[in-house]
């Protein structure tokens, strides 16, 4: 028999989940059962009296009801199996791009790099997966090889202050202080001397064409950042402006690795015939690289 504390907590839960279930299920929620689930757990988690439990899952279901995304409610979203505080100033971070993550991690662990800088970097979900990945404490694979002395440094920037702001505080609820963020236009305010021969550039920019953003779903329409979406009339508009930025240095980069959107495939070859794409876990060509050091 469990305790007395836990039979009640599962029997509240329960009869949350289920009256959740319902009502999301009447509204044709997607993904319900989860949801429901991740909403009960919520309330009895937050919340101690049965009255609590009943005006707060009606608050919250109205909150839904309108479309509004169940991680801003919350207040968090998991991105590589770590915890992300999000609000309305940055993007929730989405599954697909937890790919973009393993490629730079993969670029890390076979090349010289030193540096990796996430450009847009919104809640910090990239550069913070990356560096708990690689970081010297954690990174296994790095000690096993030649380069076990090399430090590497993290960098991250975004034009958004507020942006800024949040992926501070999921760098420290991370225990990954030592990620630097920088505010700036793409790299116009990025220190020249940042970009080497050993850097690693990682960008999933605002890709959104303005006339498909019109069109887009209330639940990120009406509550996600535009500017975390819009990419100007193609779409590629950040992207164009970022190769351009890149090229021109002094020096090129290790390489660049992007998130595009797979719909825009044929105007993105057609602007980048040199970048190499690769297909995201549904098969579809999300991302692309350029290498410059061999
Ligand atoms: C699609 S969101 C991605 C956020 C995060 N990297 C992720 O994958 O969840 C794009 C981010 O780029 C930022 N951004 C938009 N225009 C920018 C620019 N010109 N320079 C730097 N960052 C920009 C936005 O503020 C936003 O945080």
């Amino acid at each position: 028999m469990g305790n007395p504390k836990s039979t009640i907590l599962n029997r509240n839960y329960l009869k949350l989940r289920h009256k959740i279930s319902k009502e999301l299920e009447s509204l044709n929620y997607p993904d319900s059962k989860r949801i429901s689930g991740e909403i009960a757990q919520f309330i009895v988690t937050n919340y101690d009296t049965e009255s609590h439990y009943e005006t707060t899952s009606e608050k919250i279901l109205a909150r839904l009801e309108k479309k509004e995304p169940w991680e801003y409610i919350r207040g968090w979203a998991e991105f590589c199996g770590l915890k992300f505080k999000v609000n309305r100033d940055v993007l929730i971070p989405r599954i697909e791009t937890e790919q973009l993550v393993e490629m730079a991690i993969q670029r890390a662990e076979t090349s010289r790099a030193t540096r990796l800088i996430d450009i847009g970097t919104g809640s910090g979900c990239i550069i913070i997966s990356i560096c708990k990945k690689l970081a010297p404490s954690e990174n296994r694979n790095l000690k096993k090889s030649e380069n076990i002395e090399r430090k590497l440094q993290f960098l991250a920037t975004d034009i958004s202050e507020p942006a800024l702001k949040i992926a501070h505080h999921n760098a420290r609820l991370n225990s990954a202080e030592e990620i630097q963020f920088i505010k700036s236009d793409l790299l116009s305010d990025v220190p020249e001397d940042i970009i080497r021969t050993d850097t690693i550039f990682l960008a999933n920019l605002p890709y959104i064409p303005t006339k498909v953003y019109n069109q887009l779903d209330k639940s990120v329409k009406n509550f996600e950042p535009k500017m975390a979406l819009q990419g100007g009339s193609d779409g590629l508009k950040h992207y164009k402006k970022l190769l351009s930025q890149i090229t021109k240095k002094r020096i090129l980069p290790d390489s660049l690795f992007i998130e595009i959107d797979p719909v825009l495939i044929n105007s993105f070859t057609k602007a980048f015939p040199k970048a190499r794409l690769h297909k995201d876990f549904r098969g579809k060509r999300r991302f692309a690289s350029w290498i410059w050091s061999q």
